[in-house]
């Protein structure tokens, strides 16, 4: 039967993508701007090659394909995927649908549904690295809900499913709101990669525990509240030995993190929004940072090393707490900020529906999503940790928050990401806060005025001369 389904871009993601969509049953046909590339996938996709179509121009690739067709673009975010809309505008009906399933920035994409091109148009995230892509990833979806009407059947078989066998695809939203949950869903990877970092940095420095025993600890953490992908892949990169020198693999790897901005599209967006999301933001702070070596070589110099090792009350129960409070922190600053963003752009982002697209195939998988997902179903506008639920776990980890906080702060240990969770806490608890005094300030130099607790009117403050 001919494919009624096309995919362009056959690098890694595109050529997992192909071939998870042929092993659900669904042909396709493909195409990738180098021939070469097109004929080696296809001569290496053993049984699954009778239902993959290669092509060998855009035109023959449109011709393979039944009308009405879909088109999956897997190419680098960015002008190429405006270069690839250009190229096949004059190739395609108004009935067809192109959908781009790399890592937009929603603002693009937005762009692109309004610019009135001459065939449909979605957005996709997609999540799960290569692996996903080939046996499961989870599919975030922005677009007409009649376009995703078209697509689901597929969509929905090639995702990952969660335990109760639900699939981790979800229509969330019109325009870019699939690329935007996915800038968020990287944001909230930025920051769970970041908050383990931190855990193995006060274990390597704090604790002088080798490679293997970090490993260990990651592993068991793994088996409890814990569990999810990153956990466990972190468990697996500390166990891992080079093969040159022997030595543990992490012990080998420069550290100073790449990033193809995301985590930082996800930051600008809260503060376009107003929306609070320093765990995230400390994230790519700390990104950034890392890659600036050669300066951070001078601070250690000028002002020594961070002393260690900690202090010896520190136990490793305290970090798993620590960062199982983390955690919550981030992701309800995560979903908060998802809801200011369905309010501002008019999207009915469903935030439970978005807790369950990621409890499987996605890299921030893991168990806690379920009960994020049980607790945003009851208040979806609620901050998580304004839930009884998560109240209760937070009111068990906090301290040891505070504890593994102060004594990075007091060891100068690093802890951007745990101690910026930890302060929007402090925030978010506290009735009465000190902007009080901004209000005063702001008054003063600028006279912009203040409110009264008490609701009488007071135009400015009656403020003292500033000798006093
Ligand atoms: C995913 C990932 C993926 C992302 C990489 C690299 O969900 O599969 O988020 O889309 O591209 O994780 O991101 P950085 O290079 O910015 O770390």
């Amino acid at each position: 039967t001919k494919p009624e389904i096309g995919l362009i871009g056959l690098g890694t993601m595109g050529a997992a993508l192909a071939l998870n969509i042929a092993e659900k049953g669904f042909p396709i046909a493909v195409w990738n701007r180098t021939a070469s590339v097109t004929h080696s996938f296809h001569a290496g996709a053993g049984e699954l090659a009778a239902r993959i179509t290669p092509t060998a121009t855009l035109a023959e690739l449109v011709a393979a394909i039944a009308p009405p067709r879909t088109i999956i673009l897997m190419v680098p975010a960015g002008p190429v995927v405006d270069d690839q809309l250009a190229a096949l505008a004059p190739l395609l009906d108004a009935h067809d649908l192109v959908i781009d399933a790399g890592n937009a920035n929603f603002h693009d994409t937005n762009r692109r549904v309004r610019a009135g091109l001459p065939f449909r148009f979605m957005g996709i995230g997609v999540s799960g690295g290569e692996e996903g892509a080939r046996h499961g990833p989870a599919i975030m979806a922005g677009g007409d809900a009649a376009d995703w009407a078209r697509v689901d059947p597929v969509l929905q078989a090639i995702a990952a499913r969660a335990e109760d066998g639900i699939p981790c695809a979800s229509h969330l939203g019109p325009e870019g709101a699939g690329h935007f949950v996915k800038a968020v869903h990287n944001g909230i990877e930025y920051a769970d990669m970041q908050m383990i970092a931190e855990t193995y940095g006060v274990m390597r420095d704090g604790m002088a525990m080798p490679a293997p025993a970090i490993a260990e600890t990651f592993a068991r953490w793994n088996r409890g509240p814990l569990q999810s992908y990153l956990v466990e892949i972190s468990a697996t990169v500390a166990a891992t030995v080079d093969p040159v020198t022997g030595a543990p693999m992490l012990d080998v790897i420069v550290d100073a993190a790449g990033q193809k901005g995301t985590g930082r599209w996800t930051a600008i967006e809260a503060q376009n929004l107003a929306a609070p999301i320093p765990v995230i933001e400390a994230a790519v702070m700390a990104r950034n940072v890392s890659a600036r070596r050669r300066e951070r070589a001078e601070g250690e110099a000028l002002y020594g090393p961070a002393p260690r090792p900690l202090a010896k009350e520190l136990t490793l129960d305290d970090l798993e707490q620590a960062l199982i409070a983390g955690k919550i922190l981030c992701y309800a600053q995560g979903f908060a900020m998802m809801t200011s963003a369905g309010a501002e752009f008019s999207w009915p982002l469903d935030m439970p529906a978005i807790a369950r697209v990621w409890r499987a195939g996605c890299i921030i998988r893991s168990a806690m999503l379920n009960d994020m997902a049980a607790a945003l179903a009851e208040e979806p506008a609620r901050n998580l940790i304004l839930s009884p639920l998560f109240a209760d776990h937070l009111l068990r980890c906090l301290p040891a928050l505070r504890r593994v906080a102060a004594a990075g702060a007091l060891n100068g240990l690093a802890l951007p990401a745990l101690g910026a969770g930890l302060a929007w806490f402090d925030l978010m608890r506290t009735a009465r806060g000190t902007a009080n005094m901004i209000q005063g300030q702001r008054d003063f130099f600028g006279l912009h005025g203040f409110e009264r607790l008490d609701g009488l009117p007071q135009p400015h403050g009656p403020w003292a001369p500033p000798s006093i």
